[in-house]
């Protein structure tokens, strides 16, 4: 939520400030803008809308200074507009502050400055801190920041930027990712390591509670009372391509196809002898014996892929599942205890709810497990257990190979909970298995059918309703697929279980509105047709998804999808790809904006 970057070293700062943003752009990008220290100057450029806009405004005389730092913006404190744009200045233009996160108690901070005579220009609460830098500042900025981290309360990752100090940037984290790129005589902070993927893949990752001086000579990382924290390099193993579009329209269409590739790495060295093994798990079988109950807590499409984790594990390995939308979770006082197993499932890692409802978990004893695609992202060092998704980097807002290989996770987990608690005999781990590894190569059989899904997706452009129905764990696939459709085309669409439709829903069928049938759970199949039917004599038009070979769901539809046949739960892996495809379609055909749409943000990390 929100993109931060700052340089510091020889080259010239702006291009890169540039560059970055853009890496940055799908973390927010309702207004940008860059802050230079130019000679004795801090010039601050800043725009409203997309990053072209900040490109246009700095044209192509911009400043040559070496030093300066970025925002690209997702509103929460005030609307998109050009006030309201970072890095925000204080009263003597001295000082700039970009900011991802939220201060709490700005409202008050800034009565209070406005009686020592601050002017304020934006709504945000941003805006506080360059104005308490100023306040504070007395011939030392690293103390200075230091002294507004002792006022603020909230969640932060900020960089400030000193007309009196030019040869440094100062940055502090707390609740919101930041990290520290070293290169060769110059140096980078980020919010997001794909921001300076290009320059560097070492760095360093901030901790909660640290703040860094950087300057051409080096970096110097404190604690917020000023004691040295020693940290690790990071050896960012993604490379520079994986964040480029790669010849595709759209970040999230190479996404789409990349899902066989991150389906195979995320199993591979996973299976060993009709085995899974997790050798990253520290969880015990002792542990796990003392478990009685599992929660999986998540944020959108991850929370979908915990509701097919939760049929898996309790299909596999018998343990009660709740699975809990984590911006809920600890408003409701859960119910854990050292018995409970808490799984999160975050794409980013850095979700603020999934964040705060890990911590919610841990406080109250329950082992935590994580399930993310960010190494190095809060919640891998966070959780006491990690399964890593090695899908890549994932730009597109809308999740998509993300998404995949959280079930995978969730396949991974369910059997190896099965296997320790002994709960699957081997052959049927075998079968699992041996279906399991064929998935990369059916979802490859999948996306060959892309043609086919972007002529059905063409009849999407004037709809207003599309429901997706199904039951067991098509009914969790039909919440994806019903969530892409809406997010990135703006089409209203809702996912219902098959059976609940008569109970209102029905009400609103009408010839207008498609209706997505997911048909390929064998032991529903006939009762998911006769929900088809339902919906069929009410005049809707139906596309069914079902296996390949399964001729009779055809009968009762207008359009059928098939898919390779697999064992019911691994399903889910290969009958949402078409879904993904629709969407992204419908959104193409429909003029939507697919990596970037509106009001919403990659990663989500306030609460
Ligand atoms: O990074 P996370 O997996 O924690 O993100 C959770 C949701 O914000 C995310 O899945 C969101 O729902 C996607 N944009 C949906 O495509």
């Amino acid at each position: 939520m929100c993109g931060i970057v700052g340089y510091i070293g020889k080259r010239v700062a702006i291009p890169i400030l540039v560059d970055g943003l853009k890496k940055l752009e799908y973390r927010g990008y309702d207004s940008a803008g860059v802050a230079v220290i130019d000679q004795d100057k801090l010039l601050v450029s800043k725009s409203v809308g997309k990053l072209v806009a900040l490109e246009e405004e700095l044209g192509e005389n911009y400043s040559q200074s070496c030093l300066g730092i970025g925002h690209t913006r997702w509103a929460t404190h005030g609307r998109p507009s050009f006030v309201n744009a970072h890095p925000h200045i204080d009263c003597k233009q001295e000082f700039a502050v970009v900011h991802n996160g939220i201060i709490e108690n700005y409202l008050e901070i800034k009565e209070s400055l406005i009686e020592k005579g601050h002017q304020f220009v934006s709504e945000t609460d941003t805006e506080v801190l360059a104005h308490l830098v100023e306040e504070f500042y007395d011939g030392n900025l690293e103390e200075a920041v230091r002294k507004v981290i002792g006022t603020i309360r909230g969640s932060y990752a900020m960089v400030v930027l000193s007309l009196k100090d030019p040869d440094k940037l100062v940055a502090a984290r707390k609740d919101s990712p930041m990290v520290v790129g070293l290169g060769e005589g110059e140096f980078f902070v980020a919010s997001d390591i794909t921001a300076i993927l290009s320059y560097t893949r070492k760095v360093y990752i901030l901790d909660d509670g640290e703040m860094v001086v950087v300057t051409e000579d080096g970096v110097k990382i404190t604690d917020f009372q000023g004691n040295p924290c020693s940290k690790e390099v990071y050896d960012v193993k993604w490379d520079a391509v994986a964040a480029e579009k790669g010849g595709y329209e759209h970040f999230m269409l190479k996404e789409i196809h990349e899902q066989p590739k991150a389906l195979a790495d995320t199993m591979m060295s996973r299976l060993k002898d009709d085995r899974v093994v997790l050798e990253e798990v520290a969880l015990t079988p002792e542990q796990l014996a003392q478990i009685n109950k599992v929660y999986i807590v998540a944020c959108g499409t991850a929370w979908h892929a915990g509701l097919v984790g939760k049929t898996l594990i309790e299909r596999w390995a018998h343990l009660p599942v709740e699975v809990d939308i984590a911006s809920e979770f600890r408003y409701r006082s859960p119910l854990i205890d050292e018995h409970t197993l808490v799984v999160v499932i975050s794409q980013s890692g850095e979700t603020a709810d999934t964040l705060a409802a890990l911590r919610e978990a841990k406080n109250r004893g329950a082992h935590v497990f994580a399930v993310t695609n960010v190494v190095g992202s809060t919640v891998s060092r966070e959780a006491h257990d990690v399964i890593f998704t090695w899908a890549g980097p994932e730009i597109a807002v809308a999740s998509t190979k993300a998404y995949i290989t959280q079930l995978e996770g969730m396949v991974l987990l369910g059997l190896y909970l099965a296997q320790i608690k002994g709960t699957l005999p081997q052959d049927k781990i075998t079968e699992i298995i041996t279906a399991l590894k064929k998935i990369p190569e059916q979802a490859k059989a999948v996306l060959a059918q892309e043609s086919l899904i972007k002529e059905l997706a063409q009849s999407f452009v004037n709809v207003e309703d599309a429901f997706f129905i199904g039951r067991s764990l098509d009914w969790a696939v039909a919440m994806e697929g019903a969530l892409k459709l809406k997010e990135i085309s703006y089409i209203h669409a809702e996912a219902y279980a098959a059976g609940e439709l008569k109970h209102g829903t029905l009400a609103l069928v009408t010839e207008q509105t498609p209706i997505i049938a997911l048909a390929t759970q064998r032991d529903v199949f006939d009762k998911t047709v006769s929900n088809v039917k339902e919906v069929k004599a009410r005049d809707a038009r139906v596309i069914g998804l079902t296996y390949q070979g399964n001729t009779s769901l055809a009968k009762s539809v207008d359009h059928v999808i098939y898919i390779p046949e697999t064992i019911d739960e691994l399903a889910p892996l290969l009958a949402v790809i078409p879904l993904q495809l629709l969407s992204y379609y419908a959104s193409v055909a429909r003029g939507c904006d697919v990596d970037k749409p509106r009001n919403l943000a990659k990663s989500v990390t306030v609460e």
